[in-house]
């Protein structure tokens, strides 16, 4: 391709070189090298006369920026959820989404658990006793916690994350597993895992670890509120690798504060960066910065297919991971 006629591409934030590398083979490329935090009307600007946009879930992609960027004929998110597209709105702007589904799978399953398991063992707790100098001696109850082992797992939203938590906790730490999900699995499926399809209100008061993994919209919003949580045991767990609004985390705090669950595990927030002040005054929550994926060769992984997507579409005119397949061929 000669560079006149070579599609024009932004990519919104830091990524990879070796990626952008590869995508400086296909397209004109436009990159942040300096992950700059550009405002939506620069996002906007950047994007006149582009043709695709590499982006992750700090560009929100919606009716009016796509009206301003006529030019756009795909965004590839290099994150499995998408709730920062419209989706609706980018299919009516003929505007192609894809995501990157199937390769964080495992990572960010393992990250559930490691959440799952600091929470349940007081691992943060008992890392910040340490270094505060007050481990003087032995106690029988010193930072004692909830065993994982043998327990009830309880896993809300069994897709692709959820299936791999189910197998860590079924395989791995002989957990009976529990699930409920918009759709029952197959039955094939479940008996994987040995899994058993239960009301949501079952889950919230049988589980001794509840794990959300459902994917974040307007009906998800608040899922675990004050009502949720009450039902929840006393010496229950709370981990959250999904989505940040699916739980109330006011009403989590409180919930924490008062001891009516043990501890939660939380790698995603309402409003995030930003995390609510009372949660970060609760001891028996760990907190993480969204780092679910965060290995080098998953997100190296996320990066390259939101790039194969890419050039899938603007190249090939065929890309892997369409969202809204129905806008092909109709630009
Ligand atoms: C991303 C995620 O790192 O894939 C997702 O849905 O939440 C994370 O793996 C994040 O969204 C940035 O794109």
């Amino acid at each position: 391709m000669t560079t006149s006629t070579r599609p024009k591409i932004l990519i919104s934030r830091a990524v990879f070189p070796q990626v952008v590398e590869r995508l400086s083979q296909y397209f004109d490329v436009e990159s942040n090298p300096g992950d700059e935090l550009w405002s939506r009307a620069e996002v906007a600007r950047r994007l006149q006369g582009k043709q695709g946009a590499f982006t992750t879930g700090s560009e929100r992609i919606d009716a009016e920026l796509l009206a301003a960027c006529p030019d756009l004929k795909i965004c590839a998110n290099m994150a499995v959820g998408y709730n920062n597209f419209d989706l609706p709105a980018m299919t009516a702007a003929g505007v192609l989404a894809t995501n990157a589904p199937g390769v964080l799978t495992e990572t960010t399953a393992d990250m559930g658990f490691a959440l799952l398991m600091a929470a349940a063992r007081r691992v943060s707790e008992g890392e910040r006793f340490l270094r505060a100098g007050k481990w003087d001696r032995w106690a029988y109850d010193m930072l004692i916690g909830q065993d994982v082992h043998g327990s009830t797992l309880g896993i809300l939203g069994m897709g692709r994350i959820g299936q791999a938590i189910a197998r860590r906790g079924a395989l791995g730490f002989g957990m009976k597993v529990i699930y409920h999900n918009r759709s029952r699995l197959p039955a094939s499926d479940e008996a994987a895992v040995n899994a058993r399809y239960v009301g949501k209100e079952e889950l919230l008061q049988t589980a001794d670890h509840v794990v959300l993994v459902l994917p974040y919209s307007a009906e998800s919003h608040h899922s675990i509120g004050a009502f949720e949580l009450a039902l929840m045991k006393p010496t229950a767990t709370l981990t959250n690798i999904a989505r940040g609004g699916i739980v109330d985390d006011a009403a989590l705090a409180q919930a924490l504060r008062a001891g009516r669950i043990a501890a939660a595990g939380l790698d995603v927030f309402e409003g995030e960066p930003t995390v609510h002040p009372d949660l970060l005054a609760c001891t028996n929550v760990v907190l993480t910065p969204h780092i679910g994926s965060a290995t080098v060769p998953t997100r190296l992984a996320m990066a390259s297919l939101a790039a194969d997507n890419l050039i899938g579409y603007l190249v090939h005119g065929k890309p892997v991971t369409p969202l809204n397949p129905e806008v092909m061929g109709k630009a």
